[in-house]
């Protein structure tokens, strides 16, 4: 594996190998601090390309003023030998002078799937998020990116981007990796302290809940959205943020006269100064009754 940090470095490496090789590349763009989650994309990507490169990028447009970027966990060596030993090809790591060396005076905003849930929390995080993928995926022009739903919201937006501004690139969405007791893998789960962390698993079992009364015939999203919220509240530590159910990928409110492909339920709980987010999604034509 070939570890680089400049953009010009990448391009020449990137070049060389696709004329060696004559195959895709596969890109998973990541914050860093992996985990078996990450491992999870690097293994999709070697099954589908010839190429595989990673990026880790700690990336300050997507971290509001209050937000935890200067505390973000970062093991850059240790994320190498990961990479390394997953069978990376080339490993991306620029500093944030190589990334914006002068201020950025574009924007790149994904209205309305961009608004909701996170987006309302976390005002200015997608468009940190949809600036820096495309400016990774102009970077690297790759033919397959890799991105976990733990995140499906972030999917949702970098979906649309995409398709708005004939991206060349295929986005491929890899389910979200679990602990042993549910918890949904993830960086900031370091942050939990022991009491926080036994209680955070509460997330994946109201998720769990809701999709069995889905499956139960339970269709309104009020009573959905009440079932998970409430026995998330269970938990003393929890602090909820959001709990919605809404059409996925549009992330538009559930019309009653209309049977969406997919629905999320969504949530966002903070635990102490953590905040953790998980969802469901649900395919709707798959279930014995539809909303
Ligand atoms: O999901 C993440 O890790 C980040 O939001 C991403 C996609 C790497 C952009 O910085």
């Amino acid at each position: 594996m070939e570890t680089i940090r400049t953009i010009q470095g990448l391009r020449s490496k990137l070049a060389g190998l696709r004329r060696e090789r004559e195959t895709t590349v596969g890109f998973m763009p990541t914050l860093g601090y992996m985990h078996e989650g990450h491992l999870s994309l690097i293994r999709a990507a070697k099954a589908q390309d010839g190429i595989v490169v990673l990026s880790i990028f700690v990336n300050p447009l997507q971290f509001g003023p209050n937000e935890d970027f200067a505390k973000y966990p970062r093991d850059t060596a240790r994320d190498l030998k990961m990479a390394e030993e997953a069978g990376v090809d080339v490993a991306f790591v620029p500093d944030v002078e190589e990334m914006y060396p002068t201020p950025m005076r574009t924007k790149v905003s994904v209205s309305e799937v961009s608004e909701r849930l996170c987006g309302a929390s976390r005002p200015g995080h997608f468009d940190g998020v949809a600036a820096v993928v495309l400016k990774l995926f102009n970077i690297v022009q790759p033919d397959h990116a890799y991105f976990g739903l733990k995140d499906a919201q972030q999917v949702a937006v970098i979906e649309q981007m995409v398709h708005d501004l004939n991206v060349p690139v295929k986005i491929v969405p890899c389910p979200t990796l679990r602990e042993s007791d549910g918890l949904a893998m993830s960086s900031r789960n370091v942050y939990l302290s022991p009491e926080e962390r036994s209680q955070a698993p509460i997330l994946n079992r109201a998720l769990a809940e809701a999709e069995e009364a889905l499956q139960n015939g339970e269709v309104r999203p009020e009573q959905l959205r009440q079932l998970v919220a409430n026995r998330i509240s269970e938990a003393s530590l929890s602090d909820i943020d959001y709990v919605e159910v809404m059409q996925y990928p549009s992330l538009t409110p559930l019309d009653p006269q209309v049977t969406p492909k997919q629905l999320i339920v969504a949530v966002a709980v903070r635990f102490g100064k953590t905040r953790l987010i998980d969802n469901r999604i649900l395919d709707l034509e798959r279930m014995p009754s539809h909303v």
